[in-house]
């Protein structure tokens, strides 16, 4: 069978995950190419796999006819533009979480999205995940009726490199943004009204840029369930990922802070170790949703997260910004 011949662009924390993955856990695909504007991230990966052409411009990498499908990994901020040039240049595309940083640029993609009837995957990593799999098959099997409440907990354990954070959208587009579309994806309904407070408790440079990092939201869906998150860059002690289902004869729990079942037993001082971030967390969530996106592929399925759940999630995003700005209720 003819591997599918991919090409990665951004080089960062993450970009540089799904580069590996492709070119060393994923079978289907062969990585040929990468683009990264930092001349030395490019060079340190280049150096290490020299098979894989590198570009320090993107646009020169996808005018290569033979690239099938291109993984957008770059800075939220250039997700919109890359990805219409990506459309342009015919590729079949998985781009990171946000789609865009604004709803005006994310409604753009999905026009062009649908002038073209282009292919587009979006990396809302969770609903490959394992433990969040199992949540949602258990939700549709409907032992435990149906579901009628969400609490999420998603705290990151400290700030982001700035330069990250300046180009991110801010915490509730960056990273509220995966609870968000975990109430759509397991609630079943979409969200009718949105309520948040939200600021700087601990990191004033989040603050110099105009971003927060702590919000709490509170959400109606169409309907009547509710739901409420919690996103904050203030878990000193680990990455802490937590969702709760209520259902109307049970519940469903996702995740802990444990990162091993060890358990440190020693004179007043037992402990367990934590999970350090998302790369240790969600892991082979971030291989299989690739993974996913490279056999869709070849099998001619189209994708299951599309450009439009990155819409909705920036829609509902905007909303929640909104509230936070005006101190009030915000209708969708
Ligand atoms: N799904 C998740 O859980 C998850 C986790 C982390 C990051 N992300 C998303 O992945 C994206 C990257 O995040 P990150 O943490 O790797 O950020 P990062 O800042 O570490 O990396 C971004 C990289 O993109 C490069 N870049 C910027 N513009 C470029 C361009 N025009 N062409 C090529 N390269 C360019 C930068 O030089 C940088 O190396 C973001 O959109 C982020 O929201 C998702």
């Amino acid at each position: 069978m003819n591997k599918i011949k991919i090409a990665v662009i951004g080089l960062g924390r993450l970009g540089s995950f799904h580069a590996i993955n492709l070119q060393t856990r994923i079978f289907n695909a062969e990585l040929v190419a990468v683009s990264e504007i930092n001349e030395t991230a490019l060079a340190n990966f280049t150096n290490k796999f020299p098979a894989v052409k590198g570009y320090k411009d993107y646009k020169e990498m996808l005018k290569d006819e033979s690239i099938e499908a291109v993984v957008v990994a770059s800075s939220t901020s250039t997700h919109a533009t890359t990805v219409i040039d990506c459309i342009k240049a015919n590729k079949k595309i998985f781009c990171e979480k946000p789609i865009a940083v604004s709803l005006e640029e994310a409604k753009e993609v999905q026009k062009i999205v649908d002038e073209n009837d282009a292919y587009i995957q979006l990396g809302f990593m969770r609903r490959f995940d394992k433990p969040y799999v199992k949540a949602k098959a258990q939700i549709l099997k409907g032992e435990m009726g149906k579901p009628v409440s969400l609490l999420a907990i998603s705290r990151d354990p400290g700030c982001p490199p700035i330069e990250f954070a300046k180009h991110s959208g801010g915490l509730v587009n960056d990273m509220a943004i995966h609870d968000i579309d975990l109430c759509r994806w397991l609630m079943e309904s979409e969200v009718k009204e949105v309520f948040a407070h939200g600021g700087v408790v601990k990191f004033k440079e989040l603050g110099e840029i105009g971003d927060i990092d702590h919000v709490n939201i509170s959400m109606i869906f169409e309907n009547g369930k509710m739901a409420l998150i919690e996103a904050s860059r203030n878990s000193a002690y680990g990455y802490d990922i937590r969702t709760e289902v209520i259902c109307e004869n049970g519940a469903v729990a996702i995740g802990n802070i444990q990162d091993e079942s060890t358990i440190y037993k020693i004179p007043n001082k037992t402990y367990i170790n934590t999970i350090g971030g998302f790369l240790e967390r969600f892991e082979e969530a971030y291989f299989n949703e690739i993974n996913v996106f490279v056999e869709n592929i070849i099998n001619d399925i189209k994708p299951s997260v599309t450009a439009i759940d990155g819409l909705k999630a920036i829609q509902i995003a905007d909303a929640i910004n909104e509230s936070l700005k005006t101190n009030k209720i915000v209708r969708l």
